[in-house]
């Protein structure tokens, strides 16, 4: 099930986002039920479409619903506080790899994490975006998202996983970083 259902053009960003979530929730069924090679190829996908997505909310999503919605501030402090316990968690699952014993384990954790924290922003978070984004904020959202996924590097960095610097922070954490900068290029221009 390598074959991904592409977003439809005239998707606002609300729209783009809940199509991610619904693709990640099918990757982890695809993690989960491959093996070997295959399983270490689905979840490097998997790691990809999280720092493409969770990226693209941290920069462009939540500073707009922390100024639209209702309890803002509260609202968006508890979803970085999940959107930070799910890079610790997705960094420990680099860090023994798709082959180890206790993976499944941890892959099933991140997962409730990952759709408990989906759905508290589909509930609390995005109804406000929708409510109170003028057409253009929408637009710009919603380019930047695409921008985000197009944009994201495919690998960490040439060899990632074994130089100094990185192994510190890890390959989702660097790919994050990547993704933040073609973010933020993309805002500046828009
Ligand atoms: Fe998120
Ligand atoms: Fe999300």
């Amino acid at each position: 099930m390598n074959k991904r259902s592409e977003p439809a053009d005239d998707m606002d960003v609300v729209d783009l986002l809940i199509h991610q979530h619904n693709e990640i929730r099918e990757l982890f069924t695809e993690v989960k039920r491959s093996k070997g090679e295959a399983r270490a190829e689905a979840f490097g996908r998997l790691r990809r479409l999280l720092a493409v997505h969770e990226t693209a909310e941290e920069e462009i999503v939540h500073p707009n619903a922390r100024r639209m919605a209702e309890d803002g501030d509260l609202i968006i402090d508890r979803r970085l506080a999940e959107e930070n316990l799910s890079k610790r968690m997705l960094s420990e699952l680099e860090h023994m790899g798709a082959d180890s014993p206790e993976f499944p384990k941890r892959l099933q954790d991140l997962r409730q994490a990952v759709l408990d924290h989906a759905e508290n922003e589909e509930r609390e978070e995005f109804p406000a975006i929708r409510e109170h984004a003028s057409e253009q904020q929408l637009r710009v959202m919603a380019t930047a998202v695409k921008a985000a996924e197009a944009l994201a590097p495919t690998h960490p960095h040439p060899g990632v996983e074994s130089t100094g610097a990185n192994l510190l922070i890890g390959p989702y954490a660097a790919m994050m970083d990547r993704t933040r900068d073609a973010v933020r290029k993309v805002m500046k221009r828009s």
